[in-house]
């Protein structure tokens, strides 16, 4: 039996697709592949289409016989969502609804869902700036938005059609499995701090007055080989699953600070730079870390690997 990988030609899609080969699965991946242009391993069969292309998906629900669905595909640009929430709706939901739609037809009921800490939005925490799933959502812009809404729906299916989904509420995720599956785009803080070096330019850090140790924002880094294994735990996890939806948060359970990242780049690629410190952006929360009891209880998944890892990974990805 095969798993169907949307968007697993994109960075995070590419490390879950090896994975998963690893592990034994036999694994389709639909992307589009104008983002991502990651190697995918030669037995991978790649299919080269938007998920707003309902005919393609459905002649590819007719010709495999699909154990289930990962679901990576998004696009996931905050910016770029604030300024064309349309267009976020119309490939994150559209393409979720028409994908949830092949699956019940052709009676596909196994679901793992790239979610996102968005969904949180701006909460208020306790002193350890932990959150748990059961904590309110509330994204505060359309990509979040999608995000929610994509569980959702996904969820309603649980109800009327017997599907199984487990939702992974991915934290910043960073790193690379080797130097062809590094993140070549610049969304992410350690990429950014990449960038204005090799652009000589000092990297900048939004905001220092917060209330955290040394004033910046604190986030949980997830190196992307631990994320990509907790994908193989979810598929398995799902498969024996009864109908129902579950929300996993896929996080360290530690928080780093803005410095802490950059110092760690300093150490890692030997340059030695002051940061510049900007506004703090609006609707930027303090600190957020996933508590991760429940990915230990459910998916027996605990991230392995150290930011030190991430910010080397990610730099020799970038640097071979
Ligand atoms: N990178 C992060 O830190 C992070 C954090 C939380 C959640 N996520 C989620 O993880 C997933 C993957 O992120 P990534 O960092 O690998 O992004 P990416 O842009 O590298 O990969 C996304 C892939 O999906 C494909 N794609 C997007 N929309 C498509 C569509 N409508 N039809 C067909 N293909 C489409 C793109 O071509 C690309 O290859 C996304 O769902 C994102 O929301 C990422």
């Amino acid at each position: 039996m095969t798993w169907l990988v949307t968007g697993g030609a994109g960075y995070i899609g590419a490390h879950v697709v090896q994975k998963l080969v690893d592990a034994g699965h036999d694994v389709v991946v639909l992307d589009e592949a104008t983002t991502g242009t990651h190697r995918l391993p030669p037995q991978v069969t790649l299919v080269q289409a938007n998920l707003t292309q309902n005919q393609t998906l459905h002649r590819l629900f007719n010709d495999y016989d699909f154990q289930g669905v990962v679901h990576v595909a998004a696009r996931k640009q905050v910016r770029e969502s604030v300024e064309k929430p349309l267009f976020y709706w119309r490939e994150n939901i559209g393409g979720l609804t028409n994908l949830l739609t092949a699956m019940q037809v052709h009676s596909v009921k196994n679901l793992v869902f790239s979610s996102s800490a968005a969904v949180y939005g701006q909460p208020q925490l306790g002193s350890d700036a932990i959150i748990a799933e059961d904590a309110h959502c509330n994204p505060i812009n359309p990509y979040g938005a999608t995000k929610l809404a994509g569980e959702w729906m996904a969820e309603a299916l649980t109800v009327s059609d017997d599907f199984k989904v487990v939702a992974l509420r991915y934290f910043n995720v960073g790193g690379a499995g080797n130097a062809n599956l590094g993140d070549e785009y610049s969304y992410n803080l350690i990429p950014i701090v990449f960038d204005a070096l090799e652009k000589n330019e000092s990297p900048i850090v939004f905001g220092k007055n917060f209330e955290t140790s040394d004033g910046t924002c604190i986030r949980d880094y997830v190196h992307v080989e631990d994320l990509a294994d907790a994908h193989v735990s979810a598929v398995e996890y799902v498969s024996a699953a009864e109908p129902k939806f579950t929300a996993i948060n896929i996080g360290t359970g530690k928080g780093s600070s803005v410095l802490e990242v950059m110092n760690m780049v300093a150490k890692v690629s030997g340059i030695e730079f002051e940061p510049k410190f900007v506004q703090a952006r609006q609707g930027d929360p303090a600190a957020l870390v996933a508590d991760v009891s429940r990915a230990k209880e459910l998916l027996n998944w605990v991230s392995q690997r150290s930011l030190e890892d991430i910010v080397r990974s990610a730099w020799l990805a970038k640097n071979p």
